[in-house]
């Protein structure tokens, strides 16, 4: 069986998710890793078994990779991109693909060049309840959508923050709460109930000594006419699971970190009996609580479809263009937030391809 060859760039915290999804794969193989700092490299190598690249050049110019993960922060990802997509591997790259949509722009271009796949990383995505959701969203048992809500209370430390010289700034995390923590709710929103016509926000920075926000409110009005508010926190200790609901004229749902906190519909079905089963225990805090209290299914489900799409030389199910969406609809309401006023998308968040 041909193996696909990866490296992984960036050997911090998530490079080890991204370790431990590519060895549960068949057909890929993990080479090696690069980071600016060798001791990490190094350190992760050992405990993967495979080499340690000196530079990005070096990693970039072996031909045993064809595909990098990108796990550095969140503001060196372009040009991390760039220069994959320049030496022709293709890219898995975390959240968010950048931190800006002209930085996006100028990847998909690269990757558009070059002829190379980049699949974004939204590990939510693959969870049973995500899709649960998504599949009574697409059969119409909503019926008139009217309200698409998540709500995050979440704690960071202070020592969180202090831990990487990158967090919590503007130039490397792009943001605070809302960019590093709650894209992958933004993200669902968007993936699950459709792009945005409209935001209003207020943001601040309540309990940390961070250049970013803490704290944000957000209220959306979406293309089919429903609307929804994003409520996001790194201040709520001890931290809880978070939230997300989905409301229609025929149908209700609610859903934490792990499963459905909230499945009514005005018509049932006999699967129903099924979901329902889950509602008796609550949600599990998750990230809420800790950074690193992270699944690693969904990881392992997004470096699949990239290797099967190399593989198959076919289209990942999710596409570069899906990684636009969360960053286009937060930098619009980091963008209200600023100017006091309502930020109203050119076409809609997410919709240009
Ligand atoms: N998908 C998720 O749920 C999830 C969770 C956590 C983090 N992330 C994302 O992963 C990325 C990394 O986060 P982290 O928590 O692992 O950070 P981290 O600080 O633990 O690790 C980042 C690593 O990148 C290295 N690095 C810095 N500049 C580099 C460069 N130019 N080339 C190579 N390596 C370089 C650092 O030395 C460090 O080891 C961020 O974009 C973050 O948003 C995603």
């Amino acid at each position: 069986m041909r193996k696909i060859g990866f490296g992984i760039i960036g050997a911090g915290m998530i490079a080890e998710y991204h370790a431990h999804s590519i060895k549960s794969l068949d057909n890929v193989e993990l080479i090696g890793f690069f980071d600016t700092n060798l001791e990490a490299a190094k350190k992760r190598a050992a405990e993967f078994n495979c080499q340690v690249y000196q530079s990005l050049e070096e990693l970039l110019a072996d031909p045993a990779i064809e595909a990098v993960t990108i796990a550095t922060p969140s503001g060196l990802h372009g040009e991390i991109a760039i220069a994959a997509a320049k030496a022709k591997k293709h890219i898995l790259c975390e959240k968010p693909i950048e931190i800006t949509t002209e930085k996006v722009d100028e990847i998909i271009k690269s990757c558009e060049e070059n002829n190379v796949l980049l699949v974004p990383v939204f590990q939510i995505r693959y969870t049973p309840h995500v899709q649960t959701v998504l599949k009574a969203m697409k059969a119409g048992r909503f019926g008139k959508m009217l309200l698409a809500s998540a709500k995050m209370r979440w704690f960071r430390s202070e020592e969180y923050y202090k831990s990487s010289n990158w967090r919590g700034t503007w130039n490397m995390d792009g943001g605070g709460a809302l960019m590093n923590q709650a894209i992958h709710m933004i993200d669902l929103l968007l993936y699950i109930n459709g792009d945005v016509e409209s935001v209003f926000a207020y943001s601040g920075t309540l309990t940390h000594d961070i250049e970013v926000e803490d704290n944000l409110c957000a209220v959306v009005k979406y293309q089919n006419g429903s609307f929804g508010t994003i409520e996001v926190s790194t201040s709520c200790a001890p931290g809880f699971p978070r939230e997300l609901e989905f409301s229609g004229s025929a149908g209700t749902v609610a859903f934490g970190d792990d499963k459905i906190t909230n499945w009514s519909f005005v018509e049932e079905l006999p699967e129903d009996e099924e979901i329902k089963k889950e509602l008796a225990t609550p949600a599990d805090a998750q990230g809420g609580t800790s950074p690193t209290n992270i699944n690693m299914t969904g990881h392992a489900c997004q470096i699949a479809d990239l290797a099967n799409a190399i593989l198959n030389n076919s289209k990942p199910v999710m596409d570069i263009y899906e990684g636009k969406r969360a960053v286009e609809l937060i930098c619009g309401i980091y963008e209200s937030a600023k100017t006091g006023k309502p930020y109203i998308f050119k076409k809609s968040a997410g919709s240009e391809k």
